[in-house]
């Protein structure tokens, strides 16, 4: 399932200073799935979310409608940050899947910015 191939993820982040590793799965609407980690940096402010990195896999690879994405962080449910809602928004994501909740992406993100 979704939330696994998250957490297979997971195991890849590169957290050393948060130590909060954070894997993504999007799977899209013909039913790919791309992964990500959180990536981060000795300048912090260059980290690079997990879900973010799974979007860019994603479109690098010519695929741009997301269904759903799953996050998993290291304990609990692991909701994506405000960047990356926005982010997954412009890729029309529908659905979110964290552990043990999922839940309508328009309940993350309402009334989204958006051309
Ligand atoms: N992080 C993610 O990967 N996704 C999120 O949606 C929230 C935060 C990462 C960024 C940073 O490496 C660590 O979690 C702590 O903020």
């Amino acid at each position: 399932m979704l939330l696994d191939a998250a957490r297979a993820a997971a195991g890849h982040a590169y957290a050393p200073y948060s130590n909060f590793p954070v894997g993504a799965a999007v799977l899209t609407s013909t039913g790919e799935i791309f992964t990500g980690c959180n990536v981060e940096n000795a300048a912090y402010g260059s980290t690079l979310c997990a879900e973010r990195g799974a979007v860019m896999a994603m479109v690098a690879a010519g695929f741009r409608e997301i269904d759903t994405v799953a996050v998993v962080g290291p304990a609990g449910p692991c909701w994506p940050c405000g960047s990356c809602r926005q982010v997954l928004a412009e890729f029309g994501c529908r659905r979110v899947l964290v552990e043990g909740e999922e839940v309508e992406f328009v309940e993350l993100l309402p009334r989204s910015f958006g051309f």
